[in-house]
Parts: structure tokens; C-alpha cells; sequence
């Protein structure tokens, strides 16, 4: 990442961060003012028998001022003007401060938190970040290759949306080009009439239109000439164009809606939106000496990153940073980086996006690097109208790996093809299904449908989101689907078992109960808790998506945890039930607001 964007701070009820912020005054007080943002490194405790938390930071500020770490460890301490927070702290081994949080502390902590928006500060407005996501192709459905790129893009979305960026989804349809042009002139030439075509007649149209062009040269030659008519904006042509865009869409959308995603028509910005900056792209490139000719071709060469020879044995890859990019064919043909150049442009200098994601396939990683380094030598990544004319977008390329099956190969049918999303969306539909039937046969059929669809999808979801980003998973329906372990279906049924206390428990509860922390279990969820907005604020950053999954997780089986050793509705007393009825609530507040941010529904019951 180019640059870090520090700004989106959690509120006053983080430990961390308070703990941390009376921190730095006594160090600004023992060491001088200049240490008064060290870092204070503060960290959850290693073991809790010691305490909550421990600031490591008088071991590397020891060294850095000269002075012992034990003793400074001491005179922080001394320092420290935090007895309304936590207990008086206590130095261990070479110098670390363990630190005991107050139960009056977290009571008011979780008090804060307790509101609408749970502790998360959005940002002010205007910050906008354009998310490129989905990307079809024109006459191909949707397979399991844009699952990631759809429900990762959507989720990153929301997570901004939530943090208080404006995302605008950018759906980069490979809409325009060779391909189009051969489709285009094999429907007309066969006079297929468009208005009553399905996706898989056009997909055996592209197949046919293809293999022709393969075959017969003159067929090649007719699909250039349709191709540079379509260019001229011909009526006939852009007529066919459309319907086969509609077409491809329309059925693109259906699977879009089963994943609930919140991208719409409006955020198509296909290839061919591009048409009319591309030779524009060309030439401001030339014109700055940054693309020359090379063999009729117009490419972009790249200063080599590192002259000096590698000894890590991965020359490979090496050479392959340095080769060039080109960006005109000899044919004069534009090239799929031509348009990411033009779209960079588009984005950071007309829509003044400051933070470009790309939720794209990690074999396109090389393309996405280069294309970001050339944006840079033109200094496309330059916000416009800043005060501070340097200030960069940050161009960042989510790369995600493939989805597997069992045999750790990318998943195919038993044909050996692409497998169709929408076929995959609905078997997990299907199997939800069965699942739901046998453990609760006394829903309405109705519900059982409900409850099927968010299970089915939020699982699909899940195990998509909750594995390593630029890693490969195997997908696997019975681990997906189970109810027990990492899974969605396990989330949405602690959630659910949550609800359910609230729904029994008896009508004078009072809401507003003051919370009262006292079990070591209910320190450990009100910890967990509290540890939300940072951590989300994380992910929005790092866009590690799985970080939220594991925090959910977390929470969830920490929620276990107290639920096991501390009765909720036969507490010991009214005040200690109607407080631990308040941390059920939160703790319900936090799980569906997460699992709204990974776009899986919650349900009240299943
Ligand atoms: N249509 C492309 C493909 O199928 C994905 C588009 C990704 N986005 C981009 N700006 N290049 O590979």
C-alpha cells in the first residue's frame, strides 16, 4: 500500500487506545515531550493471571534514552494518572507493565458502546473509494471464478460504507474488444433475434462465433470489420451491442441478488465506457516520454526496481516486474491495460476517488502492478484539487486465490467446465435446505425457505471471506454447512440463541440496567467487545475481511463461554440479571451489525 490512511479512530471506549493515550502523557512526562506519541504498546495481556493488558514500551524506549527498562517501567507507572481506569499496574520480567482494568471502567466503556453506533466513529464525508468488483464478461454467465470478486468486493464495501467512506462500486464488464466484435457478427450473420435470447443460447453463440473465427480467416476478417463499425457507433451494431450487454446483465443481476449484493445497473462502468479515453491514455504517455514505440507496438518500459543481482533464486520473477507493458498493439489495437490505465484516470481525476480497490483475481497481480507503477510515472494517482497538490490515492489490488475442490484444483464440474455460480448459489440454497428440515421440521415452509436462502448463501459467503485473501480454499459443502466450528451458520445460530433469551426473558426487565462486570467470563465478552471499532477500523484499512470473521468467531465462542458459567435469567438478582440481559443484547448488537458487514443475514429464528 502507497499510503496509510490513519484516519478513521475508534471512540473514547476502546482500552486500548485510552490505555494507550495516558500512556504516552507519562511518558511525555518522564522522558521529555518529544516521546509524547511513541507508541505505548499497549497489547492484551499474554496471561491473564497477570492482568488485561501489558504496555511493552518501556523496553524499546529504555534503549532508545539511555535508560534502564526496569526502572523507566517504574517511573511510568509512577507517572501514570489512570487510577479511574485501571487497578494500580505492576512491572514484570525485564519491564512490562501489567495493567488490571477497573470493573467501574469497563461498566462505563460498555455503556458507551451501548448505542446505535456501537462505538464506531465514521469518518466525515467525502472521503469516496471506487471498488472494482464482479467484472463479468459479455455472453458468459457467472461462475464460481466471480464469487470472490462479487461477495468480497460487497463486503469491503459495506465495511467502508459503515466506517463512513463513500464506495462506489465499479462493475469493469469486459464489454468492448475482438471478442464483442466476433460475437456481434456472428448473431447478425445468422440473424438471431436477440429479443427472445437466454445467457446460455448467447454463451453457444460466443462459443460458435469463436471457434469460426479460429477456423476461417475470412470469418476473422468480417468480426475486425463488424468490430470497427460497432466503434463508429453503427445503430445496427450498437443495437446488437446492447442486447447482448442486457442479456449477459440481466441474468448477471439475478446472481447478484441471491448473494445480495448492494452493486445495481448504475455502477456498470464496462470496458467500453472507455472507448473514447483510450487513445487520449496513448498519447499523454507519449507525449511525456513514458510509452515509446517498440516494433510498430506502443509500450511503457519500467526502471528496474532493484539493479543489484537477486540471490534469492527468483530471477523469474524478476524479469517479469521488468518487462514492459504495452499499452498499443502493433495493429493499433488498445490493450485490457489500457483501460485500467484510463479507468485510474477516471477514477482518481474525475471522480476524485482516494482509495482504489481492485477485488480481482490474484493471477492478475503482475498486470495490476504494472499498471499502477505507469499511473504513477504519469502521476495519474494525483488527487485533484487538493490543497496539497502531492496528496496520492492509494491504488491497492485485493488479490484473491482461486476456489478449490478437493483435489486442490481450481473447481470444475465433472465435465471439466467453469462451475456456473448460480448453480452453485442454488445448491447451497438446496442443501440448507434438507439441513433445515431435519433440525427444525415445525417451521412454516415459508420460513423454512427464508431460513435456507440466508443460511445457504451466508455459509457460501463465510467460508469465502473467512479464508486467507490471497490464498487458495477448498470448498467443501459439509464443512461450510455445519453448525458447529468457523462457519456462518454457526454465527447466525449463536445469534439466534441470543435472541431468544431476550424473547423469554420476563416483561420488567430493565433495558437500560447498568452493566455490571464482575465474573472473569463477563470480563472476557465485555473485552471482546470493546475491542470492536478498533478492529474494525482495522479492516478498513488493510481490507483483511477475514480479520472481521475471526473477530466474530471469536466473540461468538467467547459469548459461549459466559453463557455456560453465568445465568442470564436466573441470575442472582433482578439488577444482575437485567445487567447480563444488557451484555446479551450488546454482544447481539455487535454479531448482527458484523454479519451485516459481511453481507450475511441474521434471522430470529431457525
Ligand atoms: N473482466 C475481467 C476478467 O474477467 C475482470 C475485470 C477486473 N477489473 C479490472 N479493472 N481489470 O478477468
Amino acid at each position: 500500500m502507497m499510503q496509510s490512511h490513519n484516519d478513521t479512530t475508534a471512540k473514547s471506549g476502546d482500552p486500548v487506545a485510552v490505555l494507550g493515550q495516558r500512556i504516552q502523557q507519562a511518558l511525555a512526562q518522564v522522558l521529555g515531550p518529544e516521546y509524547a506519541d511513541a507508541d505505548p504498546l499497549v497489547r492484551p495481556a499474554q496471561n491473564k493471571a497477570f492482568g488485561d493488558f501489558q504496555s511493552n514500551a518501556a523496553m524499546g524506549l529504555g534503549k532508545k534514552a539511555g535508560r534502564q527498562p526496569r526502572q523507566l517501567a517504574q517511573e511510568i507507572v509512577d507517572a501514570l494518572d489512570a487510577g479511574d481506569l485501571c487497578e494500580p499496574p505492576a512491572i514484570a520480567g525485564p519491564g512490562f507493565i501489567n495493567i488490571t482494568i477497573r470493573p467501574e471502567a469497563l461498566n462505563a466503556m460498555l455503556a458507551d458502546m451501548d448505542q446505535e453506533h456501537l462505538g464506531v466513529e465514521p469518518l466525515d464525508r467525502g472521503h469516496l473509494v471506487a471498488v472494482d468488483m464482479v467484472g463479468v464478461n459479455i455472453a458468459k454467465a457467472m461462475h464460481v471464478g466471480h464469487l470472490r470478486s462479487s461477495i468480497i468486493g460487497d463486503s469491503v464495501c459495506r465495511i467502508l460504507a459503515r466506517l463512513g467512506y463513500e464506495p462506489l462500486p465499479q462493475n469493469h464488464l469486459g464489454d468492448w474488444g475482438l471478442q464483442i466484435g466476433m460475437l456481434i457478427d456472428y448473431v447478425m450473420q445468422e440473424q438471431i433475434d436477440l429479443d427472445s435470447l437466454t445467457l446460455p443460447d448467447l454463451e453457444v453463440a460466443y462459443r460458435e462465433s469463436n471457434r469460426r473465427c479460429k477456423e476461417n480467416p475470412e470469418a476473422l476478417e468480417r468480426a475486425k470489420a463488424r468490430l470497427v463499425l460497432l466503434q463508429q457507433e453503427q445503430p445496427a451494431e450498437i443495437d446488437a451491442w446492447h442486447k447482448v450487454t442486457r442479456i449477459t446483465l440481466d441474468a448477471c443481476y439475478e446472481a447478484c441478488d441471491l448473494m445480495d449484493l448492494t452493486l445495481t445497473r448504475d455502477h456498470e462502468r464496462g470496458e467500453s465506457f472507455y472507448r473514447e479515453r483510450l487513445k487520449p491514455v496513448v498519447d499523454a504517455l507519449l507525449e511525456r516520454g513514458i510509452a515509446e514505440e517498440s516494433e510498430g507496438a506502443i509500450i511503457v518500459r519500467f526502471p528496474s526496481e532493484n539493479p543489484s543481482s537477486d540471490a534469492s533464486g527468483e530471477d523469474d520473477e524478476i524479469d517479469e516486474e521488468q518487462s514492459p507493458l504495452v499499452i498499443q498493439k502493433s495493429d493499433a489495437g488498445y490493450l485490457y491495460a489500457t483501460t485500467d490505465l484510463a479507468g485510474i484516470r477516471y477514477r482518481v481525476g474525475e471522480l476524485g476517488a482516494e482509495r482504489l480497490i481492485y477485488v480481482v483475481d490474484a493471477r492478475q497481480r503482475d498486470h495490476f502492478k504494472k499498471v499502477f507503477t505507469a499511473a504513477g510515472m504519469a502521476g495519474w494517482d494525483v488527487l485533484p484539487g487538493r490543497d496539497d497538490s502531492e496528496r496520492k490515492a492509494e491504488l491497492i489490488h485485493v488479490a484473491f486465490g482461486a476456489v478449490c475442490g478437493k483435489d486442490g484444483k481450481p473447481l470444475k464440474t465433472r465435465e471439466g467446465e467453469n462451475v456456473k455460480l448460480m448453480d452453485l448459489l442454488q445448491e447451497a440454497v438446496r442443501r440448507a435446505q434438507a439441513i433445515v428440515q431435519e433440525k427444525n421440521p415445525d417451521l412454516s415452509d415459508q420460513e423454512k425457505a427464508e431460513v435456507a436462502r440466508a443460511v445457504g448463501i451466508g455459509c457460501v459467503k463465510y467460508a469465502d471471506l473467512s479464508s486467507q485473501l490471497g490464498k487458495d480454499y477448498v470448498f467443501d459443502w459439509d464443512r461450510m454447512l455445519a453448525f458447529e466450528g468457523n462457519t456462518g451458520a454457526y454465527l447466525q445460530n449463536q445469534y439466534v440463541r441470543i435472541r431468544s433469551i431476550g424473547r423469554k426473558a420476563p416483561d420488567d426487565v430493565n433495558p437500560a440496567a447498568p452493566f455490571c462486570i464482575e465474573k472473569p467470563h463477563e470480563k472476557d465478552l465485555a473485552l471482546t467487545l470493546l475491542r470492536y471499532p478498533t478492529m474494525l477500523a482495522g479492516v478498513g484499512r488493510t481490507l483483511e475481511v477475514n480479520k472481521l470473521c475471526q473477530y466474530l468467531f471469536d466473540l461468538a465462542q467467547t459469548y459461549s463461554a459466559f453463557y455456560t458459567e453465568c445465568p442470564v435469567l436466573k441470575a442472582e438478582s433482578p439488577a444482575l440479571r437485567d445487567a447480563r440481559l444488557r451484555l446479551c443484547n450488546l454482544t447481539a448488537a455487535v454479531l448482527a451489525d458484523g454479519l451485516h458487514l459481511l453481507g450475511i443475514r441474521t434471522l430470529e429464528r431457525m
